[in-house]
């Protein structure tokens, strides 16, 4: 009995002490690998940002000073991620950075509500949005601005059903990876104000 009990401890001990190192590499990758940022939304350097994904993948946002944001990204299902408003208005934006969407992405002035999305598309990977109202840039860019009241102005007198000025709950730069993997660096800031 006694031997028995002692023998037990015995090896709980060695399993235990085995186990401890054992675990934390292979832990520690895997957490590194699968660690993608989590959706989130909020204020930084004087923008509303959001980060929504659906999951699949990795992706990593970062916030950067001012209406600087930067995103990586590896095999991700979808997500948008960008700087901007809160309200959205026929404002100029004017944005630069770096974009590199890999076979399937997109940066573009994008806004969302429960009832539509828009995306003003400024440059793209290799395969067009099928989805949403979206004007498409002939020449993709990679800064510039946009004069979105041009756009909300046109899209609502050729039967877009919501007004993105009334109806959406938020209007910003946004780099979307959809199925691919990539990494953009982007400074929004705003120029104009207009009305749409
Ligand atoms: C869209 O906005 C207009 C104006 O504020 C409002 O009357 C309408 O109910 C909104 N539609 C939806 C589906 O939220």
């Amino acid at each position: 009995m006694v031997s028995f009990t002692s023998t037990l401890l015995a090896v709980t001990t060695v399993v235990g002490a085995l186990a401890f190192p054992t675990q934390v590499g292979p832990r520690s990758e895997n957490e590194m690998e699968a660690r993608s940022t989590p959706n989130q939304q909020g204020q930084s350097g004087g923008y509303f940002y959001q980060f929504w994904s659906e999951g699949g993948g990795d992706v990593t946002y970062t916030n950067g000073a001012g209406g600087e944001y930067s995103v990586t990204w590896q095999n991700v299902d979808d997500f948008t991620a960008g700087k901007g408003w809160q309200q959205v208005t026929g404002r100029a934006i004017t944005f630069s950075g770096t974009f590199n969407p890999g076979t399937n992405g997109y940066l573009a002035v994008y806004t969302w509500s429960g009832i539509g999305e828009t995306y003003i598309l400024e440059n793209l990977g290799l395969i067009t949005l099928a989805a949403a109202y979206c004007s498409i840039r002939r020449q993709k860019r990679t800064s510039g601005t946009v004069t979105t009241s041009n756009h909300y102005n046109w899209y609502n007198a050729h039967g877009l059903p919501f007004n993105p000025s009334t109806n959406a709950t938020y209007q910003i730069v946004s780099t979307e990876g959809f199925g691919s993997s990539g990494s953009a660096t982007i400074t929004v800031e705003k120029k104009d104000e207009f009305n749409s």
